[in-house]
């Protein structure tokens, strides 16, 4: 490629915010002449050399500062990190590494790999990235429990009955099949995206909220979760489904996916946090491919007012009175709290209403994205929303037995039809610790 071809397809997508779109002609010119095209091969450092030595020509006078985002297939990850930090570090600024998942397959692939990368890095060298850590509403999770007197009173085992994170997609793996169908759902979402929101969710009150104090806590909370039984966990994998005429493909139609592939495109599990905050709580965790709708959010569902007044006129079921704070953390991003209220007139009769924060209604402006965020913190070398070692570590330990157990008893996954709400073994696990997923028992 050219630097002018380079340049044409950046200019496909770049755009200005919304709020700075003043000149914004001249000031995605003036980026593109500050992007360049360099090619050589992966695990050669000349290839390095000559990037370093192009480098140097346009840094000349310069503090350099360099920033390597590897978004590479993971099994060349160490030979670039190798060469470039060899080759192409800078001379008098700081280097810093971006490094995409998958961070290895299980906990020994992942050890390794960290392992090798600090042969040539430091810790503070390497951002692991998780993009759900860069959304709006995941970054407000600390605010939102730190800052307002009246959730972090309520934010343990005393009040909340259950813990809900759901994933879901309307689409397939559509071409990715390749790369998914070598991790799977859980790994690709679970393992990583949602436990991460959990652990977020989920951890003690921070020092301060400098990045290894909040690693800290995550690390904690993590290390005090249960290891994943198999008997907490159903899986699934959509099916060939015709629908208004229209048909959708099964995941096994991909053709970057391997025929008779039992790769689970769906997952549901009960997750447990053994500390005196968490002790006895569910979380429940669901993730999705070619499900109904493209939706990913947090849902706590509040235990029952004891001696309720109001029970007769509540109706009978009684579940669904209780109170659910839901963050939904896209599309269209929200807070909402369920709550009883009184529906008006005469008589006494409760409706399930809601207090509701939906931030296209109360902020006009754009919501950054989350790589945006990311990429930005990395530059400023801000690590708050980066994965340390550690944290993986313990993460890949909760899933890992679990992951080894479904492979080598090949356990089939239950398969649903593309475009449904996926299995119902997901209702069943869910019944087994007398929850309903707040997604399906409500339309909101
Ligand atoms: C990625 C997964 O990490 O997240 C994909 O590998 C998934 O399978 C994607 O589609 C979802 O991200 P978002 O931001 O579109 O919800």
């Amino acid at each position: 490629m050219s630097d002018e071809e380079l340049r044409n397809m950046i200019s496909l997508t770049l755009t200005c915010r919304i709020d700075q779109r003043e000149n914004c002609s001249d000031k995605m010119e003036q980026f593109l002449k500050r992007c360049f095209y360099q090619s050589g091969q992966y695990n050669l450092e000349e290839g390095f050399s000559e990037l370093d030595r192009k480098l140097k020509e346009k840094e000349a006078g310069k503090l350099p500062n360099r920033l390597f985002y590897l978004s590479i297939p993971p099994n060349i990850f160490v030979d670039v990190v190798r060469s470039a930090s060899r080759t192409a570090s800078s001379s008098s600024g700081w280097t810093r590494f971006i490094v995409e998942k998958p961070f290895g397959r299980d906990s020994e692939s992942s050890g390794e790999l960290t392992r090798s990368l600090k042969q040539y890095l430091d810790e503070e060298q390497i951002f692991r990235i998780d993009h759900y850590l860069g959304k709006e509403l995941v970054e407000n999770l600390s605010v939102l429990r730190f800052s307002n007197l009246v959730f972090e009173p309520l934010w343990s085992r005393n009040y909340i009955r259950n813990v809900q994170l759901i994933f879901s997609e309307d689409f397939g793996t559509e071409g990715r099949g390749g790369y998914f169908d070598n991790y799977g759902i859980i790994r690709d979402i679970m393992q990583n995206h949602l436990l991460q929101i959990l652990a977020l969710f989920a951890m003690e009150t921070p020092v301060s909220l400098a990045a290894e104090d909040i690693r800290n806590e995550k690390v904690k909370v993590l290390r005090s979760m249960r290891k994943l039984r198999l008997d907490d966990v159903v899986v699934g994998q959509y099916k060939g489904h015709s629908k208004g005429g229209k048909s959708y493909p099964a995941y096994v139609d991909d053709p970057t996916v391997p025929s008779g592939s039992i790769t689970p495109t769906f997952a549901a599990a009960a997750v447990f946090i053994d500390n005196a905050r968490w002790d006895g709580v569910p979380f429940l965790m669901k993730a999705g491919k070619a499900l109904h709708t493209r939706r990913a959010e947090i849902r706590v569902q509040f235990r029952r007012v004891p001696g309720n007044l109001y029970r007769r006129n509540i109706g009978t079921d009684l579940d669904k009175a209780t109170n659910e704070l839901v963050l939904r953390v896209q599309p269209d991003e929200a807070i909402y709290l369920k709550i009883n209220n009184k529906v008006p007139g005469l008589g006494m009769r409760l409706d399930s209403s809601e207090l509701n924060l939906l931030y296209s209604e109360r902020y006009r402006r754009e919501i950054p994205d989350a790589y945006e965020r990311l990429l930005l913190d990395a530059m400023e070398g801000e690590r708050r929303l980066f994965i340390r070692s550690d944290e993986l570590d313990a993460a890949w330990a909760i899933f890992t037995p679990v992951l080894r157990e479904l492979e080598e008893r090949r356990v089939a996954p239950e398969l649903y039809p593309y475009g449904s709400r996926g299995p119902v073994g997901a209702h069943y696990l869910a019944a087994n610790y007398n929850v309903r997923w707040g997604d399906i028992s409500s339309d909101t």
